[in-house]
C-alpha cells in the first residue's frame, strides 16, 4: 500500500530524525522567495545551496527546459552528441580565463572532482610520468561525496566513517587562524605562508609523486574561508616549480558568487582545470563539468582516431536538459548582468553582515563577494546544536532560509538580491542568532 509519510526518503547531508519531527518543507519558489504549501513566503539566504545564482523559476530558464522537454530528452552521450552539449560547452570556455577552453561535463560537483582528479593521474601517465598518483586537498576543504573528492577533502566529520579513502591523499593545512583574522572584511592579509607547506609534502613524498593539488579558492562549504592575499599565487608558483597540477574547485565559486565568472580571475590565477556545477544551470537541473587547460586536452589526443581518448563519462553527461537550462542561465546572467551585479553589491553586503558582530556567541565573521559567514559559540558538549537551531528557528520563526554548518551560519543569496533584501536577510539572521543564546 502507498502510504506518502516522510519515512521513506533517507535525506542527504539532513539531521533525518529532526527533520521528519518538524518539516521544512518547500512547496514553490519565484525569484528570492520559497513558499510553504500554505503559502508563506520565505526568503532565500542560500540560493538554495549555493545555485540559483539567477533567483527561482526565472520564466526563461523553465521555458528553455520545457522546450528542450518536447523536442530531444535523451541522445546516448558516448560516442554521439547534441547540439546544446557543444554550444554549452563553447559558452564555459569563452568565459573561462587563459586557455581554459575544453569542457568535460559530468552530473553533478562530486563527479567533476573525481573526474578531474582522475585526469591528473591519467595526464601525468600519458607524459610517461606514472609515478605522479599522489593528490593534496587542504584542511576544512569540501569538494563532495565521491570517494576520491572525500578523499581529499578535509573536513574530518565527512571522512571519518568512510575507511581508509583513497591511497596516497595528503592536504595543506587550512588558511585560517582566528587569532590572526577574525572579523577581517574579505580576504585576510595573514596567512599567505600556509601556501609554503606544499613545499614541506614534496619534501616529504617527492614532486615526481605528486599529481595534483586541489583546492577551493574560496573554501566555502566550512563557511567561507577567502584566501589570505596572495595564497594561490604562491600555491600557484610552487605547483609550477615542481610540474603538480592545480585544480580549483569552483563549485561553490563559480558562476557569479565572487563577483565574476570564476574566481580564478577574481584572484589573477590561472589554475590548470576548474571544476563547477550549481550555479551553471541556477541550480534548476543537475549539471557539474571540468575545463581543462589546451595542453592537458592535446596531450589525450593521441593515438589513433577511431580510440576513445579518455575512457570516462557518465550515461547523462551533459543531458539535454541540463544544457538547455544552463544555456538559458548563461543568458540570463549576461543579460542582467549578475556577475558585476555581486561585485558591486559585495561593500554592501560585507556592512551589513558584519553589524552582526557583538551578537550573543558570535564569533567570527567572513565575507567574499555574495557569500559570508558567521561562526557561533557551540553550545557546552553540544557541538552544532546551536547551529542547527539558529536554521531550524530562521526558516520557522522568521521565514528565512540560511544554511548551517555545525555552528557556523551561511548566508550566499542569489545574485538578483537587493538592498533591501540583504538588510531584511540580516535582520532575520540577527533574530535566529539572539533566539538561540
Ligand atoms: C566545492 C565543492 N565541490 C564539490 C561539491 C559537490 O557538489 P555536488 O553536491 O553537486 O556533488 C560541492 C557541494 O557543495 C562543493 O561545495
Amino acid at each position: 500500500m502507498f502510504v506518502n509519510d516522510l519515512d521513506a526518503y533517507w535525506m542527504p547531508f539532513t539531521a533525518n530524525r529532526a527533520f521528519k519531527k518538524s518539516p521544512r518543507l518547500l512547496a514553490y519558489a519565484k525569484n528570492m522567495h520559497y513558499f510553504s504549501a500554505e503559502g508563506r513566503a520565505i526568503i532565500d539566504g542560500s540560493a538554495g545551496l549555493w545555485c540559483a545564482n539567477a533567483g527561482h523559476c526565472r520564466a526563461s530558464i523553465v521555458e528553455a527546459i520545457g522546450a528542450q522537454a518536447g523536442e530531444l530528452l535523451f541522445p546516448p552521450p558516448f560516442q554521439f552528441g547534441h547540439p546544446k552539449a557543444f554550444a554549452l560547452a563553447s559558452r564555459i570556455a569563452a568565459l573561462a580565463p587563459g586557455d581554459l577552453d575544453h569542457v568535460f561535463f559530468t552530473n553533478s560537483g562530486s563527479e567533476a572532482v573525481d573526474t578531474a582528479l582522475k585526469i591528473a593521474i591519467a595526464y601525468h601517465n600519458l607524459r610517461g610520468e606514472g609515478t605522479r598518483q599522489r593528490l593534496v586537498g587542504r584542511e576544512r576543504g569540501f569538494h563532495g561525496s565521491g570517494f576520491g573528492g572525500t578523499a581529499v577533502g578535509g573536513i574530518g566529520a565527512n571522512r571519518k566513517l568512510f575507511g581508509c579513502l583513497l591511497a596516497g591523499v595528503d592536504h595543506l593545512p587550512s588558511t585560517y587562524d582566528r587569532a590572526k583574522q577574525a572579523f577581517t572584511k574579505g580576504e585576510p592579509e595573514w596567512g599567505a605562508h600556509r601556501a609554503d607547506e606544499l613545499e614541506r609534502i614534496v619534501g616529504v613524498h617527492d614532486a615526481s609523486t605528486i599529481a595534483a593539488v586541489i583546492v577551493e579558492p574560496m573554501a566555502g562549504s566550512t563557511g567561507v574561508l577567502p584566501p589570505p592575499d596572495g595564497y594561490l599565487k604562491r600555491l600557484r608558483s610552487i605547483c609550477d616549480k615542481y610540474d603538480i597540477l592545480l585544480i580549483f574547485d569552483e563549485v561553490t565559486c563559480g558562476f557569479g558568487r565572487l563577483g565574476h565568472a570564476f574566481a580564478a580571475e577574481r584572484y589573477g590565477v590561472l589554475p590548470d582545470m576548474i571544476t563547477f556545477a550549481k550555479g551553471v544551470t541556477s541550480g534548476t537541473v543537475p549539471l557539474g563539468g571540468v575545463i581543462v587547460r589546451q595542453p592537458i586536452y592535446e596531450t589525450f589526443m593521441d593515438g589513433p582516431e577511431h580510440a576513445v581518448e579518455l575512457l570516462h563519462g557518465y550515461t547523462c553527461s551533459g543531458h539535454p536538459l541540463a544544457c538547455a537550462a544552463g544555456l538559458a542561465a548563461l543568458d540570463l546572467y549576461e543579460e542582467e548582468d549578475l556577475f558585476a551585479r555581486a561585485l558591486q553589491l559585495e561593500p554592501f553586503f560585507a556592512d551589513a553582515v558584519h553589524g552582526l558582530k557583538g551578537l550573543p556567541n558570535v564569533l567570527d565573521i567572513r565575507n567574499a563577494g555574495l557569500s559570508a559567514a558567521i561562526d557561533l559559540r557551540a553550545k557546552p558538549g553540544a557541538p552544532g546544536k546551536r547551529g542547527y537551531d539558529a536554521m531550524d528557528r530562521a526558516f520557522h520563526n522568521f521565514d528565512l532560509l540560511l544554511r548551517s554548518s555545525g555552528d557556523t551560519l551561511i548566508l550566499t543569496p542569489p545574485l538578483i538580491v537587493s538592498e533591501a533584501q540583504i538588510d531584511e536577510i540580516v535582520e532575520k539572521t540577527a533574530r535566529a542568532i539572539t533566539a538561540v543564546a
